[in-house]
């Protein structure tokens, strides 16, 4: 079976750290995002990717490839303008053969098993089968209802509390018969939420939804993507960290350098040739990438620090994202989901908080911000 992965979004939830890096593209965990749904995907035997891209295209051949390295082949259509979910399946309608192949939305975490979906949607005889998931609040997803048979009956885009009839949405991820892409117009931003699949039920064709219990998770905004660390580190989907665990739950790259006065508390994962000062506190839930400094009494706790980060004495990270290259001055306060663009660089006893989101390559001088 082939796989066709949508990768062309710009991922503006999660600007500034999508600005230069495409959003399945992010560090998760130490790697890309986008290689844990490949390692998925091959574990289940599908070797053949399409990779349908837009947004910044040439990160994700720079770093794939042609698949070799990861054992499978991969192939790049780039679309000059998006053409929405459906439309970009179009687009890729030549690398497709007569068989069921597999969609993916390019940032859902899941351990979603493949196998177990294409023989529900064989054993339902369906055009198009979609993984459904249940959430909390439906209102920011699309509903999904089915019935008895696990036929959908309608399709319901950000529904209002009281349309909310089921706690099943959409999941992102499809199998689908070639003949869908007959419902599909060519060269067009179209989609299959609003277009495709409503269009396909109206008509009376067989569209099921399948019900998983599978772990399921769109990073696609700051707080989901600090989750799905957190929910990484915290064991709540499988992952092979990279490093050695130096003790439970704290997993450390080649060359640190921590001291022995600086406290470490799992589950914590570390890159390679970092620096940990005397007096610094790591506490749980949190990621570092390779080459960080960490000063002496600083204390960082369920957050995720790209490469290159330089943090100076006796400033504190909480459950916020830094991206590659942040430097900051001493007693620095970054809390509350503050998301820092690449190489930004914040002066002394600054206070960043409440969601508060930095461009790329800002510089605060000292003591300036209080949010
Ligand atoms: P936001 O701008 O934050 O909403 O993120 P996004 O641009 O990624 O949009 P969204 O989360 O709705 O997209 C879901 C998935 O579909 C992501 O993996 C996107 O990369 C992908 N996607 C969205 N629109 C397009 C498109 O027009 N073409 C292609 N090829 N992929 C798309």
């Amino acid at each position: 079976m082939k796989a066709v992965i949508l990768v062309g979004g710009q991922g503006t939830r999660l600007r500034p750290l999508t600005c230069a890096t495409p959003k399945p593209m992010l560090p998760l965990v130490n790697i890309p995002f986008l290689e844990h749904t490949f390692k998925l995907l091959k574990n289940y035997g599908v070797e053949d990717i399409i990779l349908s891209a837009g947004y910044l295209p040439d990160v994700f051949e720079s770093y794939f490839g042609n698949g070799e390295r990861h054992g499978l082949n991969i192939v790049y259509v780039k679309e000059d303008k998006p053409l929405g979910t459906a439309g970009a399946i179009k687009n890729v309608e030549r690398y497709l053969d007569d068989s069921s192949f597999v969609v993916f939305n390019g940032d859902i975490l899941t351990d979603l098993n493949i196998e177990q979906l294409l023989e529900y949607h064989k054993s339902k005889k369906a055009l198009a089968t979609l993984m459904l998931t249940s959430v909390e609040d439906p209102t920011s997803y699309g509903l999904v209802p089915i019935d008895g048979t696990g036929k959908v009956t309608y399709f319901l885009e950000k529904p209002s509390w009281d349309e909310v009839t089921t706690d099943l949405v959409n999941a992102g991820i499809y199998i689908l018969e070639p003949e869908v892409l007959n419902f599909i117009p060519k060269a067009e931003n179209y989609s299959f939420e609003r277009g495709v699949f409503p269009e396909m039920i109206e008509k009376g064709e067989r569209v099921s939804g399948f019900p998983s219990n599978a772990y399921w998770l769109d990073i696609g905004t700051p707080q989901n993507y600090l989750k799905a660390h957190h929910d990484i580190l915290g064991r709540r989907i499988k992952f092979d960290f990279k490093g050695m665990q130096t003790k439970l739950g704290v997993w450390v790259g080649d060359n640190c350098k921590i001291s022995s006065k600086a406290n470490i508390f799992g589950p914590v994962v570390m890159g390679e040739n970092c620096q940990v000062e005397p007096n610094a506190t790591i506490f749980g839930y949190t990621t570092i990438g390779n080459d960080c400094i960490i000063g002496p009494g600083v204390t960082i706790s369920g957050s995720v620090l790209f490469n290159d980060c330089k943090i100076n004495r006796s400033s504190v990270i909480k459950d916020s994202i830094l991206d590659k290259g942040v430097e900051l001055g001493v007693k620095v306060h970054v809390e509350e989901t503050a998301v820092l663009g690449e190489k930004i660089k914040i002066g002394s006893e600054n206070l960043l908080k409440r969601g508060i989101k930095i461009w790329p390559k800002t510089k605060i001088g000292k003591n300036i911000i209080k949010f």
